[in-house]
């Protein structure tokens, strides 16, 4: 296992743990949702997310609690943004992490306010106080991830997402629409940790540029592994981006080209690092994993 599998592993186990914790109990009124929401949750998924975290948080000593609820929140808000991607009116897609999609398991009402509800409790989650962070470091985090997912963020690059389809936008407005729907969220992750850690301005700066170029290399490897790999080893459809005539980097750069630009985007990242008081090798190590992995 190399170290980024090591660490994802670890993460994983670690933010199932809080996610378990913070979601509501199976059998609470109305079961139906409760279930559907640990069914998008918690059903698989690689924790990169959660790892990254994780892997700032070690880099700039930040209190653990703290991290684990930041890490759960993030892991929260993106189940529910796969749960919504798939549904008819975006992606309509029948398979994810393995499993039917929640809207063919229950059905789209269910779909859609459990992915309305995850992205509540992720809101709630981060808004409880934390004994080893300040109030302001905590507004500071949540606003980091509030921003990253509304109309400047992700639900803004996702309606770009589904504007571009069947047109070929030129590279510099798909680079926009990444970095919205994906690259924020990942962002907010590093920031987010940098806040509750309690950094100084210039270390946050510094890592906010590493993650800005991680999370574009990461939606770019993405892409390149929709059409690169098979159905069976991404647990979602394979190809669906071409069958959707999405704008998507091999489209407009081609195989080679998107690969070129992930291994660019990774070394501008890891090159951003700045120095930090604890161990930076896992954000190095997941770096490098986010465009070599093979789902
Ligand atoms: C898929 O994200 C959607 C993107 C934003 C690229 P992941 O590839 O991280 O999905 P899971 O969480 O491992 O299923
Ligand atoms: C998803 O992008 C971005 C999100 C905000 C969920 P994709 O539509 O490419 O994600 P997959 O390939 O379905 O996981
Ligand atoms: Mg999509
Ligand atoms: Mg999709
Ligand atoms: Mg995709």
């Amino acid at each position: 296992m190399s170290e980024a599998e090591a660490w994802l592993a670890s993460g994983k186990a670690r933010v199932e743990a809080a996610m378990l914790a913070l979601l509501p109990a199976e059998d609470s009124e109305p079961a139906r949702l409760h279930e559907a929401m640990r069914y998008a949750a918690l059903n698989g998924g690689k924790r990169f997310r959660a790892g990254l975290i994780y892997a700032a948080g070690a880099a700039l000593n930040a209190p653990a609690d703290a991290l684990d609820r930041l890490a759960a929140a993030v892991e929260f808000i993106h189940a529910y943004s796969l749960v919504h991607d798939d549904l008819p009116a975006m992606d309509d897609d029948g398979l994810r992490r393995g499993l039917p999609t929640l809207h063919v398991a229950w059905d789209e009402a269910t779909a859609i306010l459990a992915g309305d509800a995850l992205q509540a409790l992720a809101f709630e989650a981060l808004a409880r106080p934390l004994p080893a962070v300040s109030a302001l470091a905590q507004l500071q985090t949540l606003n980091e991830v509030a921003f990253a997912i509304g109309s400047m963020g992700m639900a803004g690059g996702q309606a770009m997402d589904i504007e571009a389809e069947g047109r070929k936008l030129p590279v510099a407005a798909l680079e926009g629409v990444h970095q919205r729907k994906t690259g924020r969220l990942i962002q907010a992750c590093v920031v987010g940790a940098a806040h509750l850690s309690g950094s100084p301005d210039a270390t946050r700066e510094a890592l906010s540029t590493y993650a800005l170029h991680l999370g574009l290399a990461y939606q770019v490897h993405d892409d390149v592994l929709d059409e690169t790999s098979d159905t069976a080893t991404l647990g979602k459809t394979a190809g669906a981006d071409a069958r959707r005539e999405k704008s998507t980097y091999p489209s407009c750069l081609g195989i080679d080209g998107s690969q070129q630009l992930a291994e660019r985007l990774c070394d501008q990242a890891i090159t951003a690092l700045p120095p930090l008081p604890g161990d930076a090798s896992a954000l190095v190590a997941l770096a490098r994993w986010a465009i070599a992995r093979h789902h």
